[in-house]
């Protein structure tokens, strides 16, 4: 009997749950095509920075400024910001171009932490035909007199000025690090998140011993990190008005499967797939496929969330309880 691998995310009817996660496997047609090949049910470009985006703006200003300065009448030269055709420009080509190109979403990509000039790029990268937008939101309080309230309150700022500028779909990636994280999820959801993808994988700076820098520190995920976002999914699922996406140490069809059980709509992969290639994603898929019809499930959609807080023989297993049973059964050769 063929297994119905379908899934709705953000609205969008998918072929299957496997989508290639924002990475460098997903920044050029090549790639893209790759992934497509081998079952991608869509993709989500790598991230245009707010580094690149303010970047942007202040080499626009400039060029306005000295153009002003010299022509009193360049100024009707000049177009507004809000339509000035350059910069992140390649960007909206390659959203043109994969849209052109490939059958499957394509979904583009915002990354940083403040306002800006966010808005204006979540409307070029609609006009480009993207079937909807992953706002990567990476914002690292430092000031002790900065209030977590300030902090969230900038999250949501940044999503409801999107959500109004926008009518593609929106899905918010974060990290785990709030207070409450399912009231946050709900408030961003609120806010105007059609889904969210739990959970960004922040990248800690190290140090140098031999320089004294402060180094980036950039390492592939290994599959273990998956138990941070398999319990706030559980946790999630059923709590909201939106979308699931599941990523960090998504590698293998077990991986997969484990995401699904505990209600994501999708799980995302970048690491594994940097790792052994595109070709990688056509066998987890068998295999995720091969787990299905083994344990005579009929679709994903059945799968889905079967084993989250809601549904599962244990609840008490997501939240304190098992705290104390694993601290308590941990036996090593040591003790
Ligand atoms: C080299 C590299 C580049 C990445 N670039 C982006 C990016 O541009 N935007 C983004 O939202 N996430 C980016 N990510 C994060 C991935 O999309 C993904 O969420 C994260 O790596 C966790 O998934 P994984 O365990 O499958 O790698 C990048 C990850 C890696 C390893």
């Amino acid at each position: 009997m063929s297994v119905d691998l379908t899934t709705q995310y953000l609205g969008l009817k998918l072929k299957n749950p496997l989508v290639a996660s924002a990475s460098p496997m997903t920044g050029n047609l090549e790639s893209l095509q790759r992934l497509e090949e081998a079952g991608a049910a869509a993709v989500v470009l790598p991230s245009l920075f707010e580094e690149q985006i303010d970047h942007e703006q202040v080499a626009i200003q400039q060029l306005q400024e000295f153009q002003t300065d010299s022509f009193a009448e360049s100024l009707d030269y000049f177009p507004e910001l809000d339509t000035y055709n350059t910069g992140p420009n390649s960007y909206l080509k390659k959203i043109e171009l994969a849209k052109k190109e490939l059958a499957i979403p394509v979904i583009g990509s915002l990354n940083g932490g403040c306002r800006g000039g966010w808005t204006r790029y979540a409307r070029m990268i609609q006009d480009s035909g993207a079937d909807a937008l992953e706002l990567n939101i990476y914002f690292v309080p430092t000031d002790a007199e900065s209030s977590s309230q300030a902090t969230e309150a900038q999250y949501l700022g940044l999503v409801s000025s999107v959500r109004e500028t926008i009518s593609i779909p929106l899905a918010v990636k974060i990290g785990p690090y709030f207070s409450s994280l399912p009231e946050m999820a709900k408030r961003l959801v609120d806010a105007g998140a059609s889904g969210l993808v739990l959970f960004n994988r922040y990248l800690e700076p190290d140090i140098d011993l031999e320089t004294l820098d402060v180094v980036p520190f950039l390492q592939l995920s290994r599959r273990s990190e998956l138990h941070l976002p398999l319990r706030w999914i559980a946790l999630l699922h059923g709590q909201l008005q939106a979308s699931l996406a599941a990523t960090s140490g998504i590698h293998k069809a077990d991986d997969v499967i484990k995401t699904l059980l505990a209600g994501a709509d999708v799980a995302m992969l970048a690491s594994a797939l940097l790792e052994h290639g595109p070709q990688h994603l056509r066998n987890v898929l068998q295999d995720v496929e091969t787990w299905i019809t083994d344990r005579e499930y009929t679709s994903v959609t059945q799968l889905k969330g079967s084993v989250s807080r809601l549904n599962c023989t244990d609840p008490g297993a997501y939240e304190r309880s098992n705290y104390m049973k694993a601290l308590v059964s941990y036996t090593g050769k040591n003790i």
